[in-house]
């Protein structure tokens, strides 16, 4: 795995710490150039491929107004779409999981749909003029299964998740997902405020000593994080020969069994895989977490995730399970905590910028990602009302022909 340096990146956001400026975080039209330009052209996780075992089975993902379903075909494919009736605009499924028999129903006036897409019936055919049902499926959205892990992408195109995710292949292949099965409820949180707040935590171990009292207490000072050269972040933390102090994570330790299908450097790390702009896959030896971090809107976010694990009727690893899930759903809710702070302190009149460390690279570089992707984010004023889009636009044009020259 090739890393990069904090000097390196550091010197890549034109040697400034200081972060985003706080314009970014409240800035209208900037979110919706974030949502065309950053998440939906993207990938975004939606599901496990053991969410939507048999034909029929589905689930969705709504980012901002844009709505995805995913739905196992009679071939055993799973198939992604627009989850957007083509009629009149509807959702043709209703629910954010479930099941649909023999065909994908509009609820709004009942068209139907094969599992394939493809238009099955409409209601009241006589009442249209002839109709080419060929042109009138729902419409597809790029789909991609990793590791068991299905993700859509709504438009543009670039590399696959397959070549994104290279460098964490090997590793994240030990613990063969593909094979994993849904473990516990899946989590979904709302927040008022800009998605970014909430990434910004994410990226960076600097507040897991203060902050997560037992997340800390399991991995001590070992806990780090990465930024790869081809912009994946990976962080760890190793519990190995740890006397740990709290009597949760003291419980955990002495009662993880052996994950047998994981080699020895595996068994007492915690690790953290991050993709651009909002995926972690987070790698525990008896549980493995996804999530993510995306804009609902203005000033709205959604962090949500699943948890999945290999079948293991072991008491004592049910009970590790149960113990880590205590630890991150503690976790969780100190960072939701951080994160209403976090954003809060922007809206102070005292606050001007912030000062990132050495080990808070993970926001500098997701920055640095989004300065590429969107330029009008290292302006330190806002631009003015109406005009984001085109000083972009400008900005862009004027990186491509300094390139050019
Ligand atoms: S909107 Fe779906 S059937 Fe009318
Ligand atoms: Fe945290």
């Amino acid at each position: 795995m090739k890393f990069t340096t904090a000097e390196a990146l550091y010197q890549k956001a034109g040697g400034k710490r200081n972060g985003l400026p706080a314009w970014c975080y409240k800035n209208s039209e900037l979110t919706q150039l974030e949502i065309e330009e950053v998440f939906l052209k993207n990938w975004n996780w939606i599901a496990h491929v053991s969410d939507i075992p048999e034909a029929g089975d589905f689930q969705c993902l709504n980012i901002a107004n844009e709505r995805a379903v995913v739905i196992r075909d009679n071939d055993g494919q799973v198939r992604a779409f627009h989850n957007l009736c083509r009629h009149r605009g509807s959702r043709v499924v209703a629910e954010d999981k479930g099941h649909c028999n023999n065909a994908i129903v509009c609820p709004f006036h009942g068209w139907s749909y094969q599992f394939n897409g493809e238009l099955k019936n409409i209601s009241r055919p006589k009442e249209f003029p002839t109709l080419d049902k060929s042109k009138y499926g729902l419409k597809p959205l790029d789909c991609e299964v990793w590791h068991g892990l299905i993700f859509v992408r709504f438009s543009g195109f670039g590399p696959s998740v397959a070549q994104i995710l290279t460098e964490a292949d090997q590793e994240i292949g030990l613990y063969k997902i593909a094979d994993m099965e849904s473990c516990g409820q899946p989590w979904h949180f709302d927040f008022d405020l800009d998605w970014k707040t909430i990434t910004d935590i994410d990226k960076e171990g600097y507040h897991v000593a203060m902050g997560h009292p037992e997340l800390f207490d399991l991995t001590g000072s070992s806990y780090r994080d990465e930024v790869l050269e081809c912009g994946l972040s990976r962080s760890q933390g190793s519990f190995k020969n740890r006397r740990a102090k709290t009597p949760l994570v003291q419980d955990y330790i002495a009662t993880l069994p052996v994950s047998n299908h994981l080699p020895e450097s595996h068994q007492h790390l915690w690790i953290y895989w991050g993709m651009f702009p909002g995926v972690v896959i987070s790698l525990s030896p008896d549980t493995v977490e996804v999530y993510q971090i995306y804009p609902a809107g203005f000033q709205k976010s959604v962090m949500a995730g699943a948890c999945y694990a290999l079948p293991d009727q072991r008491p004592e690893m049910q009970k590790a399970r149960a113990l880590s899930s205590a630890i991150n759903n503690n976790t969780g809710e100190e960072d939701i905590r951080l994160v209403k702070w976090a954003a809060q302190g922007m809206e102070s009149s005292a606050f001007d910028e912030v000062l990132l460390s050495d080990l808070e690279i993970g926001i500098c570089a997701f920055q640095n990602q989004l300065r590429e992707l969107i330029p009008v984010m290292a302006l330190d004023q806002a631009p003015e009302r109406g005009s984001l889009k085109q000083v972009n636009q400008q900005l862009l044009l004027r990186r491509k022909t300094a390139e050019i020259a």
